[in-house]
């Protein structure tokens, strides 16, 4: 009996245990977030001058061109939307940009089949000098969840200097307590290596300040990937800013090059562009379902550099079917570019080469495949079949092809991307 009773608290002991190191290790129980989230923010194309017709007629454009049914589920207002709190603490949209409330936003986007997004920050004020909920966390968190929220973007202005994983959290755990799946996405600009910490926390990271849409902004963000790649995992990603496909003075090759690596970094898709008055071109790329399904592949694995020069980039990951390879030219002007299939992507045999914007199979190759890409521009191939050559992680080469460096070990890539791209 005694021995009986032993037993019993020795297994309660041991599964208490286990209960509360799963819990320690995945604090962020909300099951979203299996493949990176795809939808529109307010911020990159209209910053500060939000109201409720814009994100009313944003829902219905994004019904109106199709972009739902691709994937484009969540719409997200970014800061501004913020009034002022009340005697009780509680916070209250703008009466003036917003006068139905959020709730009624929100209603709005679920008649439609959307999701409902919002954003906050970890701060006393947001980066617009709105309301924070830095010490209003459990009380925003509820106030959120009943608005029927299902997403939130956590800024980083304005915080009172304690460590970002600490206020990070607080938002986390009174998310976690009103017991609605709200997808939590951190954007503390990749302060303090939140890579290591926030898998746990969120289900999304920023891993830089805020993109431009300019052409040296993406590659300066591009860069900043390289040696990451590794953190990001079904229900935690890195997020390397919100996509400025169609703004500013982005060619088309430029924006499908973004669009493209943003996808194969397995980026959060978050269009960031006017859709009520969308170009064809834009609407186009955008809508490139055979590059969305690269950003939506089950495996969840991000693509690795594995060939870096000053003119071009090649990026290659697998894939739950094959792989992807990304050939991206940095160059001036058209060049053409060699993927060799033993050294880049670490097969052999004969293997079928897809190309994703030009929707068309190329046909059987069997070391390698070329092909003109033009400037600032990219090809993205699928490769089916092959097998495996050897156990490396991920290989490295210079201009020449030369091998510089193989990966038998993840730590021993971030070491090495560090000292090659002038990081400590
Ligand atoms: C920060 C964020 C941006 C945007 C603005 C809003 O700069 O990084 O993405 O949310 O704040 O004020």
């Amino acid at each position: 009996m005694i021995m009986g009773l032993k037993f019993s608290l020795r297994v309660f002991i041991t599964l208490f245990c286990v209960i509360y190191v799963i819990n320690g290790i995945n604090g962020l129980d909300n099951g979203l977030g299996r493949t990176p989230p795809m939808g529109w923010n307010s911020w990159n194309r209209f910053h500060c001058n939000i109201n409720e017709n814009l994100i009313k007629q944003t829902a219905d454009a994004l019904i109106k061109y199709g972009l739902d049914e691709v994937g484009y589920k969540y719409l997200n207002m970014d800061d501004c939307w913020e009034g002022e709190r009340d005697e009780q603490g509680y916070i209250h949209a703008s009466n003036v940009t917003f006068p139905s409330g959020i709730k009624a936003l929100a209603d709005y986007a679920h008649s439609k089949g959307l999701l409902f997004g919002i954003y906050s920050d970890a701060g006393y004020l947001t980066c617009a000098r709105r309301p924070g909920s830095l010490g209003f966390e459990e009380q925003d968190a509820k106030t959120f969840a009943s608005w029927e929220i299902d997403y939130l973007k956590y800024d980083n202005c304005n915080n009172n200097g304690k460590p970002e994983e600490d206020r990070y959290k607080v938002m986390r755990d009174a998310l976690n307590a009103t017991g609605r799946p709200i997808f939590y996405s951190i954007c503390e600009w990749g302060r303090s290596a939140p890579y290591l910490w926030a898998p746990s926390v969120g289900n999304s990271w920023r891993t830089t300040g805020d993109i431009h849409p300019t052409w040296p902004s993406i590659l300066g963000i591009l860069q900043r990937q390289h040696r990451i790649t590794k953190y990001a995992g079904p229900g935690g990603w890195n997020d390397p800013d919100m996509l400025q496909v169609g703004n500013g003075k982005l060619t088309v090759d430029e924006q499908k090059s973004h669009f493209s690596l943003w996808a194969a970094l397995k980026s959060p898709l978050l269009l960031g562009f006017d859709i009520r008055n969308p170009s064809h071109d834009t609407l186009e790329i955008v809508k490139n379902t055979e590059i969305i399904a690269i950003n939506q592949d089950p495996l969840g694995k991000s693509v690795n550099i594995v060939k870096s020069t000053s003119y071009l980039d090649i990026w290659v990951g697998k894939l739950s079917d094959g792989h992807v390879a990304l050939l991206l030219n940095k160059d001036e002007s058209p060049t053409t570019i060699k993927l060799d299939f033993a050294k880049h992507v670490n097969i052999r045999g004969e293997i079928l080469v897809r190309d994703l914007w030009e929707h068309e199979d190329k046909g059987i190759y069997v070391n390698s495949y070329s092909c003109e890409v033009p400037k600032h521009g990219i090809a993205v191939l699928k490769l089916f079949g092959g097998t495996k050559i050897n156990d490396f992680t991920v290989q490295y080469y210079d201009h020449n092809d030369n091998l510089i460096k193989d990966f038998y070990n993840d730590d021993l890539i971030n070491d090495f991307y560090d000292s090659a791209f002038g990081r400590n």
